[in-house]
């Protein structure tokens, strides 16, 4: 039987890139990209699309046997700064959405394996703030960290009580240009760019030295295909593992941009995010993930500058191109 990959959530800042990549490993037809929100043109150009909710277990259970599903990609959430503005609702989708996730795959044996990201949300004050190590005190202060630890623990309960191949990384704040971010306390740090190349100052909501560990897109999808092709043996937790690239600061982040841009201009008004920012690590121990599975990444603060001001620049000549030939 033909692996077939569903990504729930397809429409947000990784479901795209991470739908993209896997059409282009494994065919288009091959990926069914799902999510609440109504199709990009992206995404239904390249293969299948199903608008569901993933608290609706009846109806994620008919797309799977529909499509016979073997392989699930559950990157629905409400982040961090959205679920704190509503977190019934961060509760609900975070929740109900990852145990009817699980519980499909428990029940129906032609899902081989899901994945289910969690966050550097799960840490709270309690933690080790520099160099958190892998197992630490989670005491998260967020409805969002609360969402993502109890998914860890539910993923690592469904593992050794009902053998669910259930693998998880616990992401940094993810920079990326091709799709906005979707209400992170780390947005900031793709904003800084979009402003830079549009010649605009930007105004942070978070302190200029706040340091938040951090990592280029191409990094985080490299890191999620490596997870989910490990041998089963290699893997030594089913919580999720720790995972890191770059951390840095606001005021470090402006000195690199302007490496590249000189003229960009930053100033700092921390908001009700400078507080959840305040509440996780500064910086992660990630050497469990490098032992495992040989993870290591490929981007540093510079590298991801130039790559995102270079990729910025030219959506923005692309589009600017458009609109004078439509108007
Ligand atoms: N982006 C980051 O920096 C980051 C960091 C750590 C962890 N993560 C995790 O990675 C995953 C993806 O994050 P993202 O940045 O792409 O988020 P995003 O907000 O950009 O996308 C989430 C997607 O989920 C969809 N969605 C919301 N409710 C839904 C529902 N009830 N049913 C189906 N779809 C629904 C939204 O429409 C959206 O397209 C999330 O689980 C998030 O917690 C992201």
């Amino acid at each position: 039987m033909k692996d077939i990959t569903m990504i729930i959530g397809a429409n947000g800042q990784l479901g795209t890139e991470i739908s993209a990549a896997l059409r282009e490993l494994t065919g288009a037809d091959t990926v069914i990209c799902t999510d609440l929100a109504a199709p990009t043109a992206a995404l239904t150009e390249k293969g299948p699309y199903l608008q569901l909710d993933v608290t609706n277990a009846n109806i994620l259970a008919e797309a799977v046997s529909k499509y016979k599903v073997t392989h699930i990609y559950h990157l629905a959430a409400l982040l961090s700064a959205s679920g704190e503005k509503n977190p019934d609702l961060a509760w609900k989708v975070n929740m109900e959405g990852t145990l009817n996730v699980l519980n499909l795959a428990r029940e129906n044996k032609q899902i081989k394996q899901i994945y289910f990201p969690s966050s550097i949300a799960v840490f709270g004050p309690n933690t080790p703030i520099e160099n958190t190590p892998q197992f630490s005190a989670n005491d998260p202060t967020t409805m969002y960290g609360i969402t993502k630890y109890t998914g860890e623990l539910l993923c690592a309960y469904y593992n050794a009580k009902f053998g669910v191949d259930v693998r998880s990384l616990r992401y940094p704040g993810i920079i990326s240009w091709k799709t906005p971010p979707g209400g992170g306390t780390t947005d900031y740090a793709v904003d800084t760019y979009h402003h830079a190349v549009n010649n605009e100052p930007y105004t942070c909501f978070l302190k200029k030295d706040t340091f938040l560990p951090m990592m280029y897109m191409p990094d985080a999808i490299k890191a999620t295909f490596q997870l989910m092709n490990a041998p089963e043996d290699t893997l030594s937790t089913r919580l999720a593992y720790n995972l890191t690239a770059i951390s840095f600061s606001p005021e470090e982040q402006a000195a690199s941009i302007k490496k590249y841009m000189p003229d960009f201009q930053i100033s700092y008004e921390p908001d009700f995010r400078q507080a959840i920012a305040d509440s996780w690590p500064n910086s992660i121990d990630d050497s469990l993930a490098r032992a495992d599975w040989g993870w290591k990444p490929d981007f540093d603060l510079d590298a991801m500058s130039r790559d995102m001001l270079d990729n910025l620049s030219k959506l923005k000549h692309h589009e600017n191109n458009l609109e004078a030939v439509n108007s």
